[in-house]
């Protein structure tokens, strides 16, 4: 009997070891963890249960007969985190390279067909060298099934992809059908073709970094979300990310109390927004001064900056937060904002996360770049986002809301809550200067009349009572009360319930 033990041991042993100690060092300079550890600084301590851990391909081409690694290159289970389930797979690249086999990616859909039928989220901590060469079909089969599963879960349980080394080739759409995409700096990248394929066909010289690392996919691509510095802060803030989101689509997120007081008021918000209409100001401080403890996780900072994204907790409720920045581009919409904004409204909707949204757009961006670009598809992905939206949905207009940013930006139209307005909302078609050029066109030599014209157009539109007056705007607030007035308002909302008429799906404008 004590054999057995004995040799149990020395099997787990032999599985912990994966690729061997030369390859674990190997992983270790480069900056990088072991699958195993990263697990372990992901979960709660002692919490890890693994599955198949003695798991191994069945490949007999190419030599791979004689080399059969327990666990097949990828650990697999699950635990807590802060002391909430998910489930877990970790690319080991000392194992052929993180690549993915027959067996690999039967490991992942067991836990991810698990996950489906608990209720929990699933995190992926991607390191591999793609399809298993050795494979051939066999591991693109094995991609085809994990591919499916992110489909059939997108939508119903969270799901993360940390990219924490090579992510190539078709390997990098399961990621991409996650719902978030993180990424370690300087030893993590993603792309469809590398950099030699990219220099054949293209005749361009990238490196691997430039072309798909995590600063471009940050801040160009705006395939990540966020790039962390290295793996153990990767691996913490992700614990603290997952603090945000509900288990999956039937429940809502945790509550966290919080010693901040939902009536606390703010008189430097009242000031926040300039005399002088065409000043900027930065919208993240009211989203800071409004929010639980001051206490902002941003989505994607450096992509699109014109719009701003992020989690927040009101009365310690998770919140999604939708801004305008006016601080970039004047806060206008654009192709990549609304793409920004569309997907991240669909993630809160989907996940039972309230939505406020802080706006100040002096409009959709003009021009041929963006027409070209085709602006007209990309924004209506934000307006169908809003307007197919049932969670509680919160307003409020700071400044300016013209032209069909305004209907986009959760109007009332597209079934706003409570659509609150600061004192200094101008809600109107476009600003006073444009709308004068256009309906006085005939006085535009006489500078007296357009001055005199531009103030009656402001003094009639640049305000928030015509709308107001329709009902537009449920009411007008002093900009200190902005907290209160919110966290009332998510109180009241706690228990809504609207549906969609039934279909199969809608068709978003892709
Ligand atoms: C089998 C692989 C492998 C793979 C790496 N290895 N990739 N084994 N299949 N795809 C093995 C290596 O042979 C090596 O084994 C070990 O992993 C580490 O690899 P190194 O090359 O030494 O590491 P490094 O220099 O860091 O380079 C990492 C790498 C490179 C950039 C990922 O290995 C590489 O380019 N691999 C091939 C990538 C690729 O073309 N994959 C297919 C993509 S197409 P030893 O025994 O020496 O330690 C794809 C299609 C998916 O994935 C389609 C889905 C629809």
């Amino acid at each position: 009997m004590h054999e057995i033990i004995e040799q149990l041991d020395q099997k787990r042993e032999l599985a912990r070891l994966g690729g061997g100690q030369k390859r674990i060092d190997a992983q270790h300079k480069k900056g990088k963890l072991t699958a195993r550890e990263r697990i372990e600084l992901l979960l709660d301590e002692g919490t890890f249960e693994e599955w198949d851990m003695f798991k191994e391909h069945r490949c007999t081409d190419f030599g791979m007969g004689d080399t059969k690694i327990p666990s097949d290159g990828v650990v697999t289970g699950y635990g807590t985190v802060n002391g909430r389930m998910v489930f877990v797979f970790s690319q080991d690249f000392t194992v052929f390279g993180g690549a993915l086999s027959e067996a690999h990616a039967e490991k992942i859909c067991k836990i991810m067909d698990k996950a489906m039928q608990v209720g929990a989220p699933v995190i992926g901590l991607n390191d591999s060298g793609g399809a298993r060469i050795q494979e051939g079909v066999a591991a693109l089969g094995g991609y085809a099934e994990v591919f499916q599963r992110n489909v059939m879960a997108s939508g119903v349980i969270p799901q993360i992809s940390m990219i924490m080394g090579p992510c190539a080739g078709g390997a990098v759409y399961s990621p991409a059908m996650t719902d978030f995409i993180f990424m370690v700096k300087d030893t993590s990248y993603m792309f469809v073709t590398g950099p030699e394929v990219v220099k054949t066909v293209t005749h361009e010289e990238v490196t691997a970094e430039e072309l798909g690392g995590a600063v471009t996919h940050t801040s160009k691509s705006g395939v990540a979300d966020l790039a962390f510095e290295n793996d153990v802060d990767a691996l913490l803030m992700l614990r603290r990310f997952i603090n945000y989101l509900p288990l999956n689509n039937k429940e809502k997120a945790p509550i966290r109390p919080t010693p901040d007081p939902a009536d606390r008021l703010d008189l430097s918000l009242d000031t926040l927004v300039p005399d002088n209409p065409n000043k900027p100001y930065d919208i993240k401080e009211l989203i800071v001064k409004t929010v639980d403890d001051c206490d902002f996780f941003e989505i994607q900072p450096d992509h699109a900056k014109n719009i701003v994204i992020g989690f927040a907790r009101m009365e310690g409720q998770t919140v999604g937060i939708v801004a305008n920045q006016p601080m970039v581009m004047a806060g206008c919409l654009d192709i990549k904002s609304s793409i920004k904004a569309g997907r991240f409204v669909r993630f809160c909707d989907a996940f039972n996360i309230p939505i406020v949204t802080f706006v100040d757009v002096p409009g959709f961006m003009p021009g041929t770049a963006q027409e070209y670009g085709g602006i007209i598809k990309h924004g209506a992905k934000l307006l169908y986002a809003y307007a197919e939206c049932t969670v509680p949905k919160i307003t409020v207009i700071t400044r300016k809301a013209y032209g069909g940013a305004y209907d986009v930006m959760a109007s009332k139209h597209l079934r706003g809550d409570v659509n609150f307005a600061w004192p200094t909302a101008e809600i109107a078609v476009m600003g006073p200067k444009g709308a004068v050029e256009i309906i006085f066109r005939e006085e535009k030599n006489d500078p007296v009349k357009v001055a005199e014209r531009e103030a009656e157009y402001k003094a009639k539109f640049a305000n928030p009572f015509v709308a107001g007056a329709r009902g537009f705007i449920d009411d007008v607030i002093q900009p200190h009360e902005t907290r209160k007035r919110i966290c009332r308002s998510l109180v009241m909302l706690r228990n809504k319930k609207i549906e969609n008429p039934w279909r199969k799906h809608g068709n978003i404008p892709l």
